[in-house]
């Protein structure tokens, strides 16, 4: 693991965070989040939407909350002035915390009003609601618009899907962001385990991963880490995988296997 830094805020984090969508065991979950931020994966990601997700992680953290940075997202349904900071509101409650680390707009649909959403995003940094704030599965021309509407302020993460069947925005999103100082931070980098496991590309991740005597899963994370400036939000429950993933970055794959991960699962 390394560090990225946060937009241009000077804020460093870990490039692999811990997600907390579909949480199956509650307990299991709290475990393996406190045992996160143990091993410095101190960057925890829950949403307003994630059914009992950001009760769970207030549980989790509590006791450890000034070790922990914790992102949070709006749905845009409530995405109006009003609605954004009731929902901040809530958050807070179920998140058992004065303040979000960061906090984003979860997606954009045609009639989220972005302007009030931004506008919202201010008043919360204004009063120490937030500290940071920025947009989730926003392409180039979403984020251009809103980092115009959101001046003076500055917009520091896009949250995007990434992993090896969804590599597109390492062609725009990504060159884009980099030039305007946004980290992008990718969900899913197991794609939540929908590559078919009879595939021959699933066949193909095994045999390199036998190779350095790992599973698909460091194979895929090690690969997808290769863009040093992301952050990599995956889940899981389970504290083994939690060391398995994080030991995942701790090797270097070799350039015949990128190059088979390149032909099979091309950007
Ligand atoms: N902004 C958005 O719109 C958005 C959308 C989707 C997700 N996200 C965020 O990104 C996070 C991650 O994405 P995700 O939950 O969709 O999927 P993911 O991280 O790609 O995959 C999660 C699945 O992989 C398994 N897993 C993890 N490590 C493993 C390992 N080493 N070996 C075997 N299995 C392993 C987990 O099971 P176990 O629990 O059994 O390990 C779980 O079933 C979410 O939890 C959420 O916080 C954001």
């Amino acid at each position: 693991m390394w560090t990225v830094e946060l937009g241009r805020t000077g804020v460093q984090l870990p490039n692999l965070a811990l997600g907390t969508w579909n949480i199956r065991d509650p307990a299991a979950m709290r475990e393996t989040i406190r045992a996160a931020v143990d091993m410095g994966v101190f960057h925890i990601d829950t949403a307003e939407i994630y059914p009992g997700a950001e009760e769970i992680v207030g549980e989790a953290i509590r006791g450890i909350r000034e070790q922990v940075f914790l992102t949070t997202k709006v749905a845009p349904q409530h995405a109006t002035y009003a609605g954004t900071l009731a929902a901040c509101e809530r958050s807070l409650r179920r998140l058992g915390t004065s303040h979000i680390d960061l906090y984003l707009l979860h997606w954009l649909e045609r009639d989220t009003p972005l302007e009030e959403t931004l506008r919202a995003f201010r008043a919360l940094i204004e009063h120490g609601k937030v500290r940071f704030v920025g947009v989730s599965n926003f392409g180039v021309r979403e984020l251009r618009r809103a980092q115009a509407l959101f001046q003076p302020y500055a917009l520091v993460n896009d949250q995007v899907e990434y992993n090896l069947t969804h590599r597109r925005m390492e062609r725009d999103l990504l060159p884009y962001c980099r030039e305007a100082g946004i980290t992008v931070s990718g969900y899913s980098p197991f794609w939540e385990g929908r590559i078919p496991r009879r595939s021959p590309r699933w066949r193909g991740l095994e045999r390199i991963a036998a190779r350095y005597g790992r599973s698909p899963y460091s194979i895929i994370l090690n690969f997808l880490a290769r863009q040093r400036d992301v952050i990599l939000i995956f889940k899981t429950e389970r504290v083994e995988h939690l060391r398995e993933n994080i030991a995942a970055l701790d090797f270097a794959l070799d350039p015949e296997d990128v190059a088979w991960i390149e032909a099979n699962f091309p950007a």
